[in-house]
């Protein structure tokens, strides 16, 4: 799909993060330029772009959950897909500096986008493996990433956003008001 000389290709359009605002979750920027999408000197936070494999994506998912073997093909096959189907909203956290600046991915989360008939045809969100790599943890990039891709699914018109998450991070997504429901998770795995 891309050769490393190519230029990135973006799996969604930047844009759409340029005006989310976090401040109804106090989290402000007041000085220096710096914003949700750009909170420290050299750290960005944007879409996911083909490049990502060779800057560390799949060690980022691996600090999550069983990766798998995953190729740079399987990457550039599955993205093409996600891309294709236009309801996948995958960030990165992006530490520009690293890797005597060819940059390093450091952190990443993803919204869903599923279409219903219910709701008058609404649209529902889901948040999905949000990490962030164990050495910059602390530092608010989980909760940025978090914020944007909830601030996301409410510009983009969902009626709802939803998560499964450890009961120990419970109190992680308590911070952007997700709360317990009284419905429960069920799963039926066919493999690990
Ligand atoms: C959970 C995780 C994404 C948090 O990322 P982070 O960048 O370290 O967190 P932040 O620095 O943004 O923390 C933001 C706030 O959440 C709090 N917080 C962080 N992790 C938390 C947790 N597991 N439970 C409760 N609160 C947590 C922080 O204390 C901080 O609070 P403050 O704003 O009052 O200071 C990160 O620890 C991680 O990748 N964990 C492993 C993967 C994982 O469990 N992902 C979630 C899947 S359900």
């Amino acid at each position: 799909m891309t050769k490393d000389s190519e230029s990135p290709v973006y799996i969604f359009d930047s844009k759409l993060l340029d005006d989310l605002d976090l401040s109804e979750y106090g989290i402000k920027f007041e000085s220096n330029g710096l914003s949700p999408c750009k909170p420290e000197p050299g750290i960005i936070i944007r879409p996911l772009s083909t490049h990502d494999f060779d800057k560390g994506f799949t060690n980022v998912l691996s600090q999550l959950t069983r990766l798998g073997d995953v190729s740079k093909k399987d990457f550039l096959d599955r993205f093409q897909g996600m891309q294709k189907a236009g309801c996948y909203y995958p960030l990165v956290v992006e530490d520009t500096e690293a890797n005597e600046g060819q940059g390093k991915i450091v952190g990443t989360g993803t919204l869903e986008i599923e279409q219903k008939f219910i709701h008058s045809c609404a649209l529902r969100g889901r948040v999905e493996e949000i990490v962030i790599d164990s050495e910059y943890r602390g530092r608010k990039f989980g909760k940025l990433v978090l914020g944007l891709v909830t601030a996301l699914s409410k510009k983009l018109n969902c009626y709802k956003t939803t998560l499964e998450c450890k009961v120990e991070n419970i109190p992680f997504y308590g911070i952007f008001n997700y709360k317990e429901d009284s419905e429960k998770f069920m799963q039926l795995r066919f493999r690990d």
